[in-house]
């Protein structure tokens, strides 16, 4: 029996080869050792398990094993299944965008100490679906988001003291939304760690609210218990909405994360922040973006255009994370990513 132990990897001369006719169950057995898992987006690389095959040669050992005519196996379900589970290890291979569709977990701490539990369906991706997968900066968003809520100034409705009044008031509930949701993390979180003192809204473009209603109902254990109000609805930055809110449409937060990927996006990102955040000065947009060399100018324009809107940084910091697919070189991937929180700045305020 193959078994890999933690230090050191199997290499692909350890597998049992096509030429000696393994059994299904062998071969099986094999490609499941072989699957690649989506990384836990481990906040140190430390955290991350390295894979139970040396990388190398797996791409022409899984190969081999599709273009085998398995002849020598029972039955053609069984070959059907060989081939199949070669198939998709290939695609896992040939990078995340050739991933099969999956259902992921992943743990948001909260003030208690006591993590909340959020599962994710991500769908197969399309490269122009970038909605369908969880990025690095949702998850340190989400991770963060429990300290933001005990961080002056703090994020808490201006209202009636009375807590009971204040609960049976829904205009005095937190409103928040996201923008550029994908599969909802940040949103889901936020939503069960503020339970009913707010309203949520998650939203997306309108090929990925679909999945982002999907996880949301999956979330409905979660949601319940923590008494939180979610709903999620089509909201395009590049669209200006006629007639424009009105002072009770708009929201007391607005939560990005990894949301600039092309030359419009900060125009319209921002465009779509000055429509929706409320003018009080308790209002606050909290955003989270990686820092890749190749869309530092965007993060720049965003910087710039959301200063020129009139808000302000009232907290900032980086934090780096770990990818959650490996390189070519089988390499953890390192990503620095920026968080920031910006409220009305007192020079413009008070706003129309
Ligand atoms: C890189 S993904 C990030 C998704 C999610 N926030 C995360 O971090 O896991 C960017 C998201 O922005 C959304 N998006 C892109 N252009 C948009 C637009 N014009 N209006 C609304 N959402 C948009 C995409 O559909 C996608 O879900």
């Amino acid at each position: 029996m193959i078994s890999a132990t933690e230090d050191e990897p199997l290499h692909v001369l350890d597998l049992p080869q096509v030429y000696e006719k393994p059994s299904g169950t062998e071969l099986m057995k094999t490609l499941a050792l072989l699957t690649q898992q989506p990384r836990t987006f481990g906040v140190s690389a430390e955290a991350v398990k390295g894979p139970a095959v040396h990388p190398a040669g797996v791409n022409r050992y899984l190969t081999q094993i599709i273009a085998s005519p398995l002849s020598w196996l029972d039955t053609d379900e069984l070959r059907e299944a060989v081939w199949d589970a070669a198939a998709a290890r290939l695609s896992e291979r040939s990078g995340r965008t050739a991933m099969p569709a999956m259902s992921r977990v992943f743990s948001v701490p909260t003030s208690s100490g006591k993590d909340l539990t959020l599962t994710l369906h991500e769908p197969s991706l399309t490269s122009d679906n970038l909605g369908m997968k969880t990025w690095v900066s949702s998850y340190l968003l989400s991770r963060r988001l429990h300290s933001l809520l005990e961080s002056p100034p703090s994020l808490v409705p201006s209202g009636p003291t009375d807590p009971s009044v204040a609960q049976a008031d829904s205009q005095n509930k937190l409103r928040a939304l996201e923008l550029g949701s994908g599969t909802g993390l940040v949103g889901l979180a936020f939503a069960a760690l503020h339970g009913k003192t707010a309203t949520t809204h998650l939203t997306d473009l309108s090929e990925i609210v679909p999945n982002l209603e999907h996880n949301r109902a999956l979330n409905v254990e979660l949601l319940t218990n923590t008494e939180a109000k979610v709903t999620t609805g089509v909201l395009d930055w590049s669209v200006v909405p006629e007639p424009q809110p009105t002072a009770e449409e708009r929201f007391d937060v607005i939560l990005a994360a990894d949301p600039l990927y092309s030359p419009k996006h900060p125009a319209w990102l921002v465009q779509t922040v000055g429509t929706w955040l409320s003018r009080g000065l308790d209002a606050r947009v909290v955003a989270e973006m990686p820092l890749r060399d190749a869309y530092l100018p965007q993060v720049q324009e965003f910087r710039q255009r959301m200063t020129d809107l009139g808000l302000a940084i009232v907290e900032e910091g980086q934090e780096t994370g770990y990818d959650d697919w490996e390189g070519a070189d089988g390499d953890v991937l390192a990503v620095k990513c920026w968080w920031s929180i910006w409220g009305w700045s007192e020079k413009v305020w008070p706003l129309s």
